[in-house]
């Protein structure tokens, strides 16, 4: 098979982003814009990809790591400038390129093969990716002879009022034969209205060398949304979303209001979980099948397993198993490692700590670092006390036990299987198996003492 190299543009500030960050780096469904580039470019399977960094240049290489080779582009004097960068890679190599910019970030893998095929088809030196936009403002126009072949590409700022009239748009993504490619690039120069060096101008050359340039049109837009602004940010968020969406649909889930329900790209949910409005799912998120994720809840980086019920909660960085149930209003913490059927009620908040099977923690309750057996009971109320203002103490519950409500649980503490803690209790010392711990003042009764109070209550019996 022939070689097949990929560069991938990402050098540029993004200045119209208005943004500290740098602008391939801004996240769509949850992941930086170069790195859906750099995944759909490696479906491709090209056997070199070279990204062009500048601004950022450490963070973007720090995202996308050793799958890509790098050259910085120290200045940014435009796009066939930045092409050029990748001379000291592949300058003449025998193969097809495929050169992508860092912030088309909606472009699948399909289309791109359909690019390279039609390339290739066509014996093209150069092969433009184009499409049709509604309003094609703000991206080079496509222009064609009376006969309809491509001629060259005319930029927003350098178009007569009719070439702006133009809808096919160049969506930046390109096959080139790569050496050709560097041959012509030698020939762009500056004149045009912003002094850059266009990449776009090596239609032009290679058409004047008389080499085959062609257009392969995709029928969808969408995907070719270049991101300039926020607002086409926006846009691409919404429309990344509404894919992932119905992909997630096709598999058997379902969506009370796709609209407003943001799920991160590459996240898993099983068949027959019911997603609600105003969902989060983001990060490394895997949710099981025949679930619940009821309206509001946001959940990052956790496992969730079969037959769970979320409500209205936040859950982060944990473990939740099979048919347990959380919230309403429950936080998980990183590291929390929830069991099956275990309760998880309202106003829970639960951080490092592992709670075993069936067991119920109902209501009003702290528990940080704390390993809790099989079916026990956490009252209402009850603060695992973890922290002296320096360190983090653990707490250990046997299986079986019962913590009364409002108990604070002093660390570092061990409570033994079938013990009990009365409600009210401060507990510092371990409780043994089958013990109870009871730690709290005796009640004193006072006879008549609220009579001293008579504004308290102007109904008080004689
Ligand atoms: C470019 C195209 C335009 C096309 C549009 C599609 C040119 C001259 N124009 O315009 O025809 O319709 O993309 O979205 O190519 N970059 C560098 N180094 C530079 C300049 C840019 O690496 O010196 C990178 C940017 O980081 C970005 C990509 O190249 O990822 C495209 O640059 P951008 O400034 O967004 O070009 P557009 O104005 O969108
Ligand atoms: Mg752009």
């Amino acid at each position: 098979m022939e070689n097949r190299y990929a560069i991938i543009l990402a050098a540029g500030k993004g200045t119209r982003m208005k943004s500290k960050l740098y602008k391939v780096l801004h996240p769509v469904a949850g992941k930086p814009m170069v790195e859906h580039i750099i995944n759909r470019v490696i479906e491709t399977k090209p056997t070199e990809i070279v990204t062009i960094v500048g601004h950022g240049a450490e963070m973007v290489q720090e995202q996308l790591g050793e799958r890509s080779q790098y050259v910085l582009q120290a200045e940014q004097l435009g796009t066939g400038h930045a092409v050029m960068q990748a001379a000291q890679f592949l300058e003449g190599k025998q193969g097809t390129t495929l050169v992508i910019s860092g912030d088309t970030p909606l472009l699948t893998a399909e289309t791109l093969d359909h690019l390279i095929e039609y390339h290739q088809g066509k014996q093209a030196s150069a092969t433009i990716l184009t499409a049709d936009a509604a309003d094609p403002t703000g991206y080079g126009r496509i222009i064609r002879d009376h006969v309809g072949i491509v001629d060259r590409i005319v930029e927003q700022k350098d178009a007569t009022d009719e070439e702006a009239r133009v809808t096919e748009i160049n969506t930046g993504t390109y096959c080139f034969d790569n050496e050709k490619l560097f041959e012509a690039l030698k020939k762009i120069g500056t004149d045009n209205a912003q002094g850059e060096y266009y990449l776009t101008d090596i239609i032009e050359i290679l058409k004047a060398d008389g080499e085959i340039v062609a257009a392969y049109q995709t029928k969808d837009f969408e995907e070719s949304l270049g991101v300039n602004d926020r607002m086409a940010l926006a846009e691409a968020n919404r429309l990344m979303r509404a894919r992932i969406n119905r992909q997630h649909m096709v598999n058997g889930v379902s969506f009370i209001d796709p609209d407003s329900t943001y799920v991160d790209a590459d996240i898993e949910i099983g068949s027959d979980t019911v997603i609600e409005a105003g969902v989060q799912l983001q990060g490394n998120t895997k949710i099981g099948e025949d679930c619940l994720i009821g309206a509001h809840s946001r959940i990052v980086d956790s496992q969730i397993g079969d037959g769970v019920k979320v409500y209205a909660s936040v859950i982060e960085e944990s473990i939740v198993k099979n048919a347990a149930d959380i919230g309403p209003y429950a936080h998980l913490r990183p590291q929390a490692e929830i069991g099956e059927r275990v309760h998880i009620g309202n106003f829970v908040e639960v951080k490092k700590a592992t709670i075993g099977a069936d067991t119920k923690v109902g209501h009003l309750t702290y528990v940080g670092d704390a390993i809790l057996g099989k079916d026990i009971n956490v009252g209402c109320g009850v603060v695992f006390v973890n922290y002296d203002g320096k360190n983090k103490h653990q707490t250990i519950i046997g299986d079986n036990s019962f913590i009364g409500s409002a108990s604070n649980l002093i660390a570092p503490l061990t409570i033994g299987e079938h013990a009990i803690t009365a409600a009210g209790s401060t507990i510092t010392d371990d409780v043994p198996v089958n013990g109870m711990g009871i730690g709290r003042a005796r009640q004193v009764n006072k006879a008549d003492f609220a009579k001293k109070f008579p504004y308290l209550n102007d109904s008080l019996k004689d």
